[in-house]
């Protein structure tokens, strides 16, 4: 047996991602309901090594710190993910597990980290399994496979700047077991803006998973599965062809459906806050009345994403100062960009 099969150490950096078309019901095993399509970023990442040891009893075993501390919850997140995919990955048995991971965003920004996360573990997870076959290169359909079952989203993340999951007729290759990269893209996206506006850091009432699970009920839920289907062909031709407003008015079409869902969902909920809508206003009129292309997202949470293209960056960063940052928590803002993707941070 080869040293790197008996111990060893691997850490990668992933990103989160920012849906455009969301994934909002699923199926099955974490398979989803309709195709999604989203940006990559690059400041919101989690850091995470795995260090590995063989052991002689067979079984998943794991020491978890979260930002240097033992967090029993996510552990135990964790540990059961691991328990879901040992068929798959038989080798997570023969190994005790030291994992450590952190956030490059504040713990309490409401920033939904289940992204980053499961895809930085993958990550580490398929480099082990890469070493332990001595082969030269992760397989990224494989890691997509694996971060989907940690939690969907987290499909997107191994991906660089634009990635769909689920399958579609009109995307070759596309897949429900994984997410592809979208090649096909204007350059104006590579670099696109996306400023997170902290409007509340509280935890969520209703985790993303309840949230999908009350689509299985939802009257509404097949005509926008469909909806989401036509979107993600509508977006895929704004990007390719660089179409900004195209591509500003699905990204707000999909966020303003995404919480009407949950508007109408049973029991119904909100997550939007009064300055989530002030917010929205601001930019709609601003937009109006300058004819800069800023547009806004929203995730399954009340903070907004302004998304805008870098050559107006400079003009229009007094007018966020100005009118939006107002509406923060302690005026919180996460300037993110679009990225390439997971980094191997063995040797930083
Ligand atoms: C609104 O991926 O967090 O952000 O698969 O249950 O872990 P699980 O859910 P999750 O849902 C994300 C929902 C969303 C839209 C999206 O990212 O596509």
């Amino acid at each position: 047996m080869k040293n790197t099969e008996i111990a060893g150490t691997v850490s990668w950096e992933c990103p989160s991602n920012i849906a455009i078309v969301k994934y909002w019901g699923k199926h099955g095993r974490q398979l989803p309901r309709n195709t999604s399509v989203s940006l990559t970023l690059s400041e919101a990442k989690t850091r995470t090594s795995v260090s590995y040891q063989v052991k002689e009893e067979k079984g998943v075993s794991i020491d978890f710190l979260f930002e240097g501390v033992t967090n029993e919850a996510f552990s135990a997140k964790i540990k059961k993910f691991l328990s879901s995919i040992v068929e798959e990955m038989p080798f997570i048995q023969s190994y005790h597990l030291q994992i450590s991971s952190q956030n490059t965003f504040p713990h309490s920004s409401g920033i939904a980290s289940s992204a980053s996360a499961m895809a930085a573990l993958v990550m580490c997870l398929c480099d082990i399994e890469r070493i332990g076959k001595g082969e030269s290169s992760i397989d990224f359909n494989r890691a997509s496979y694996f971060a989907r079952l940690g939690s969907g989203s987290a499909s997107r993340s191994v991906l660089p700047h634009v990635a769909t999951w689920g399958q579609h007729a009109d995307i070759e290759g596309s897949s429900d077991l994984y997410a592809i990269e979208i090649n096909d893209v204007d350059d104006v996206f590579k670099g696109f803006h996306d400023d997170i506006l902290i409007i509340s850091s509280e935890e969520k009432s209703v985790s993303s998973t309840a949230g999908h699970a009350l689509m299985d009920h939802n009257p509404y839920a097949e005509a926008r599965y469909r909806q989401a289907q036509k979107n993600t062909s509508l977006l895929l031709q704004a990007m390719k062809e660089g179409d900004l407003e195209a591509f500003g008015q699905i990204a707000e079409d999909e966020a303003m459906t995404l919480h009407a869902l949950m508007m109408c969902s049973d029991p119904s909920y909100v997550l939007m806050k009064p300055h989530t809508l002030k917010a929205i206003e601001e930019i709609r009129s601003y937009r109006k009345m300058t004819s800069h292309p800023v547009y806004f997202t929203l995730d399954a949470g009340p903070n907004i994403h302004l998304l805008y293209p870098d050559h107006i960056a400079h003009d229009i960063a007094p007018w966020i100062e100005m009118a939006l940052k107002p509406l923060c928590v302690d005026g919180r803002i996460i300037r993110d960009t679009v990225g390439i993707g997971p980094k191997n941070i063995a040797d930083a």
